[in-house]
């Protein structure tokens, strides 16, 4: 389901410059909101039936060091921030609209199957918002520890399935419809609404410029599936004159998304998507028991829930999908810390996806590209710590048997004995 709108019977701004004046009524709470400001662009709510916690506060910055590290010229890589949300994940954005929507049609509970980052999302929004129970269904040893932590803290029920997030997927489901619990997976169209906001941000971080390619990680395909809705109605709303192209970045290890586009050829095709040809695949799967695996846990998912809407997205905005491995995610990943914003391996495969792309041609040295980093470092410390380690025990369990080798641009820890001249000995040598 899409959330559709009768545009004629709102108003609509005549520029997207309409929306900078909301930066002076900052103390008002629906214009503080990275989201809600620009609410024309998603008119669903009024004003008072919005839940918002201050989602939103994200920024666009100019990311020169890892332009380098791609392959671009300077001034052309911008890194999207969502990290800097409330629960540290561009998930906010969607929460906020999902929890308006589940308070105007009078839920009780909500529930969701997460990776860790929708779980995090909502139980920030419930136990800060309240009026909502949150039940939280995630795969056990699947989800970071910061995400784990977020969820166990803010009180939410968490239900820990013996199976993977694709199970716990198929599981809530079920158990949102026999129960009657409000579901904020990204399935939930309201959700997207929300997250469109990040392609409004990334446009005024440009100053209302579109730029060539917007590159995202893709698990289950709700941020590109909301980017393309929000690209193709601010193109027919003639707020922009062309669209970014859009790359959707998979892990190599859950790369479902890529095998259908680019290798099995399965298109939106004006809405008749080849349904065969992906269920085909998906029993094909099944009989080899393939299940995902990468350590950008937040995407380690075989089935995403979006495919159509994503498949749209592509057609909609000439975009194209990647899979990288783990080896170029972490590396990506330490690449981006060391520029000056941390992020969590699955938001890095969006920098590693780039890379890939400028080595085979499709993006341009000089064209203008934003990376969105979905969530923050401090989300899964086990896989810095691991990658930094000098340890090769901690190494090989959290990072080697997932095929990666080598940290490339590992900082280690200096040890020294607790003696002074031992320690400036070491500052005078490394620093
Ligand atoms: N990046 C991060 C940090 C995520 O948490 C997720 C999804 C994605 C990227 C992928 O986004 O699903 O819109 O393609 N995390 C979900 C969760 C699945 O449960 O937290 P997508």
């Amino acid at each position: 389901m899409d959330v559709a709108y009768e545009w004629d019977r709102v108003a609509i701004p005549s520029s997207l410059r309409f929306f900078e004046h909301k930066w002076a009524k900052r103390n008002e709470p629906l214009c503080f909101s990275g989201v809600w400001r620009f609410r024309e662009l998603l008119p669903f709510a009024r004003p008072d039936q919005i839940v918002t916690i201050g989602e939103g506060q994200t920024m666009l910055q100019r990311a020169d060091s890892l332009a380098s590290y791609v392959g671009m010229r300077p001034g052309c890589v911008f890194l999207q921030y969502e990290g800097m949300n409330p629960s540290g994940s561009f998930k906010d954005n969607g929460m906020t609209a999902a929890f308006t929507h589940a308070r105007i049609v009078g839920a009780k509970r909500a529930a969701c199957a997460s990776t860790g980052n929708t779980s995090a999302s909502l139980a920030v929004y419930c136990s800060a918002a309240g009026a909502l129970r949150a039940i939280i269904f995630i795969g056990s040893g699947k989800i970071a520890y910061g995400k784990l932590a977020q969820a166990l803290d803010h009180g939410a029920l968490t239900i820990q399935i013996a199976g993977d997030f694709d199970d716990a997927m198929a599981r809530v489901q079920e158990v949102a419809r026999q129960l009657g619990v409000y579901l904020v997976n990204s399935i939930n169209p309201f959700r997207l609404e929300g997250q469109k906001t990040i392609i409004y941000r990334v446009l005024e971080g440009l100053d209302w410029q579109v730029p060539d390619w917007v590159v995202v990680p893709g698990g289950n395909l709700g941020n590109v599936s909301s980017f393309g809705k929000a690209l193709a109605e601010l193109r027919d709303l003639g707020l922009i004159t062309r669209t970014p192209r859009l790359a959707v970045i998979n892990a190599a290890g859950a790369n479902t998304f890529f095998e259908l586009t680019h290798k099995h050829g399965v298109t939106w095709n004006g809405g008749h998507w080849d349904r065969h040809k992906v269920q085909s695949y998906y029993q094909s799967m099944d009989m080899e028991n393939l299940r995902a695996a990468t350590i950008a846990s937040a995407i380690e998912i075989s089935r995403p829930v979006n495919l159509p809407k994503a498949l749209r997205a592509l057609a909609e905005c000439g975009g194209v999908a990647r899979a990288v491995t783990d080896q170029e995610i972490v590396d990506a990943k330490a690449k981006v810390g060391a520029g000056g914003m941390g992020c969590e391996p699955a938001s890095a495969a969006s920098v590693a996806g780039l890379r890939r792309l400028r080595l085979e041609g499709v993006v341009q040295p000089d064209e203008r590209v934003v990376c969105i980093l979905t969530g923050h470092q401090l989300k899964d410390p086990t896989a810095t710590v691991a990658y930094h380690s000098s340890d090769p025990k901690t190494f090989a369990e959290v990072l080697g048997h997932r095929g990666v080798r080598r940290a490339n641009f590992a900082n280690r820890a200096v040890q020294v004995r607790n003696d002074l001249t031992e320690i400036i000995q070491a500052i005078e040598v490394y620093a």
